[in-house]
């Protein structure tokens, strides 16, 4: 398939190309920079100078795709126009065709707000957090536009070789022989999935364009942190100190996407597992190499 991807260098996005390549899928990566363009090249996907900011400067491209993967972000003040305005470019350019645009768009746990003891399946009420409220409505339209093939793929935490991922803050704290700063509380739970796996989700959906509609993607369902701490202190041989820190502090210094981490959470990945088959290889973080 042709496949045009917003977001292909990014820490989930060039997973997702390199897989897309590895299946022999042609890879339009949109990059607005020339070290983007040299990366997506070394993945094997052809670059396509663009802005997420200036839709007029990728969203012709559509014309040559079958499928297009919103995988960017500018995680800016204006993150939220940005993203809607690349929705709307994708849902006028879908004018144009004979049959139905793929869409894969990217949610997240964040999504479902605080879980608890309660594992969120895709059927789950929706409180997502307020820094990421708009991606429920952009995925919303999404949805409900006849002209697209809509799946909202929502990632849990998710880590990677090159440089942890979600843990990179922690990993980094461990390799200083600083105290660990805990999000929340040490009984939060996240859940995870290696960014490989999560990768072979998203092919596998855009393989299927008769898979719609909300798809969660988890290997762990809800993993401590007192687990995550644990195993990132054996693999430092870290002293095992650490201070918490709660929500109102860490929004307060690092901005509102940082009550995401502090959520108490779980998610199921049923759903993807019985529609396409989905397995990650990576069933449990400790096995991983981060
Ligand atoms: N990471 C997670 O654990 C996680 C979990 C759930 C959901 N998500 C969601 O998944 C999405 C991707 O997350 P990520 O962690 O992979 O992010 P990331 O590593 O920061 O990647 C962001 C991507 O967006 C591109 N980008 C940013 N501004 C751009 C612009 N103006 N024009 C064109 N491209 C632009 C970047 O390209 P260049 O920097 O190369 O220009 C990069 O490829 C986000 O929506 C995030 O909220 C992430």
């Amino acid at each position: 398939m042709n496949i045009l991807i917003l977001g292909g260098t990014g820490s989930i996005g060039s997973a997702v190309t390199a897989e897309l390549v590895a299946h022999n899928h042609k890879v339009i990566g949109v990059c607005r920079s020339e070290a983007s363009a040299q990366r997506l090249a070394t993945l094997g996907a052809q670059p396509h100078k663009g802005d997420l900011r200036n839709p007029a400067s990728w969203c012709t491209a559509l014309r040559q795709v079958e499928v297009v993967i919103q995988l960017a972000s500018t995680f800016d003040d204006d993150m939220a126009a940005v993203d809607a305005a690349a929705i709307a470019a994708i849902q006028q350019e879908a004018c144009y065709r004979t049959s139905p645009l793929r869409v894969l768009y990217t949610g997240g746990c964040w999504l479902y707000g605080q879980t608890g003891d309660h594992a969120a399946s895709e059927t789950s009420p929706k409180r997502p957090i307020s820094a990421f409220a708009w991606m429920e409505e952009n995925a919303h339209s999404l949805l409900l536009d006849p002209r697209l093939s809509t799946c909202i793929i929502h990632p849990a935490m998710t880590y990677h070789e090159d440089g942890g991922g979600v843990f990179s803050r922690l990993l980094t704290q461990a390799s200083f022989g600083v105290p660990l700063e805990i999000w929340g509380s040490i009984h939060t739970r996240w859940p995870l999935v290696h960014r490989r796996d999560l990768a072979r989700a998203y092919r596998l959906l855009a393989e299927q364009p008769q898979l719609c509609g909300h798809y969660n993607v988890a290997a762990q369902t809800g993993v401590p942190m007192r687990d995550i701490i644990d195993e990132i202190i054996r693999r430092h041989t870290h002293d095992g100190a650490y201070v918490v820190r709660n929500r109102k502090y860490v929004m307060f210094k690092y901005g509102n996407w940082a009550e995401g981490p502090t959520l108490d959470q779980q998610m199921r990945a049923d759903k993807v597992r019985a529609a396409c088959g989905w397995s990650p290889e990576v069933k449990d973080f400790t096995q991983a190499v981060f």
